[in-house]
């Protein structure tokens, strides 16, 4: 008969491996909230006073089992179990491995070369932590292949989609950019690019040096509805063209919003004012504005 391990310690440590499994099961269907549902924690509750129910009994059985063994046997498990668990506990893991004396230990004899080598017994708690590697290794093994839990390809696919949900719900509740709080934000530049590509370069070239639409990276303006060049800039892909359609109201029409349109203002005025000339660009239109390069 083994010495008995503590109800403190029992108990507390099957109610943590049910926690876990719990755990492992919501997370791997997205309900990990399901973990503190009434439900659950009432469900805990009764584990708790069913392991102690279980406890209990087998207190009894072993109490039972003590009458029918021998004397000796009976002075040596209450040996065992005397003192401190704790203090036990450590006996057991470290203290065993060493008591082991000299002549205890068995001799390998390699013969030919007249070394003994000693086949020390390992220490507990080494080989205690070779099984729970191995333990470790079945629950990942399974846990990989053939549940969802721990599966990087379902693992990414839930991230990805909290991730566009998060978004969607940012751009919901974040106001978009107005003519009036938008600024030019070199930070915005290169998302500008992308959608300036995807919208206006058809008609503008990718480079904004112009092909159906005028070149936007010269001084000469057709339309001059702001003071301020990004404001102005702004306000065309915002409102489109009075005096042609083909420069479609981008913003009014809600087919780009606000804080896109201030990405790609940012990236027009970055070529207008900051980056170097096209080689080949589309003759001038409009007024030139050379008040414009020196904002
Ligand atoms: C279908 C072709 C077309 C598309 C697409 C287009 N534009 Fe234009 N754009 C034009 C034309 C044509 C004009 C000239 C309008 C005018 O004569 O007033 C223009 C004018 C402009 C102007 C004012 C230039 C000036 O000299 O007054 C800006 C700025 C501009 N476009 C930016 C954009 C941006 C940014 C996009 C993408 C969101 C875009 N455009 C998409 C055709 C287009």
């Amino acid at each position: 008969m083994r010495s008995k391990i503590p109800s403190f310690i029992m108990i507390p440590s099957f109610l943590s491996i049910i926690i876990f499994m719990f755990y492992v099961f919501f997370i791997s269907y997205n309900h990990i909230s399901y973990l503190v549902h009434p439900i659950t924690i009432f469900f805990f509750i009764i584990t708790t006073i069913l392991l102690y129910i279980l406890e209990s009994i087998n207190n009894l059985i072993f109490r039972r089992k003590l009458r029918f063994i021998s004397e000796k046997e009976r002075k040596k498990i209450f040996e065992e179990n005397e003192g401190n668990y704790f203090y036990r506990l450590y006996r057991f893991i470290f203290y065993d491995y060493k008591k082991i004396s000299y002549d205890e230990v068995t001799k390998i004899d390699h013969g030919f070369d007249g070394i003994i080598e000693l086949d020390n017994q390992l220490p507990m708690w080494w080989v205690h932590l070779f099984y729970l590697t191995i333990v470790f290794s079945a629950i990942y093994f399974f846990s990989y292949l053939l549940i969802d839990y721990s599966n990087p390809y379902k693992e990414y696919d839930i991230a990805y989609k909290n991730q566009l949900k998060n978004i969607e719900i940012f751009e919901k509740n974040t106001p978009q950019v107005t003519i009036e709080n938008a600024r030019f934000k070199e930070s915005l530049i290169n998302s500008g690019k992308v959608i300036f590509e995807e919208n206006c370069a058809t008609c503008h070239q990718s480079d904004g040096s112009g092909n159906i639409g005028p070149n936007l990276t010269d001084d000469y303006w057709i339309n001059t509805k702001e003071k301020d060049l990004f404001k102005n800039i702004f306000y065309v892909i915002w409102n489109g063209s009075d005096n042609n359609p083909t420069m479609r109201a981008f913003g009014k029409s809600g087919e780009i919003k606000g804080n896109d349109i201030e990405k790609i203002s940012s990236y027009v005025y970055f070529i207008n004012q900051k980056y170097k000339k096209p080689l080949k660009s589309k003759v001038p239109q409009g007024m030139k504005m050379p008040e414009w390069s020196k904002i």
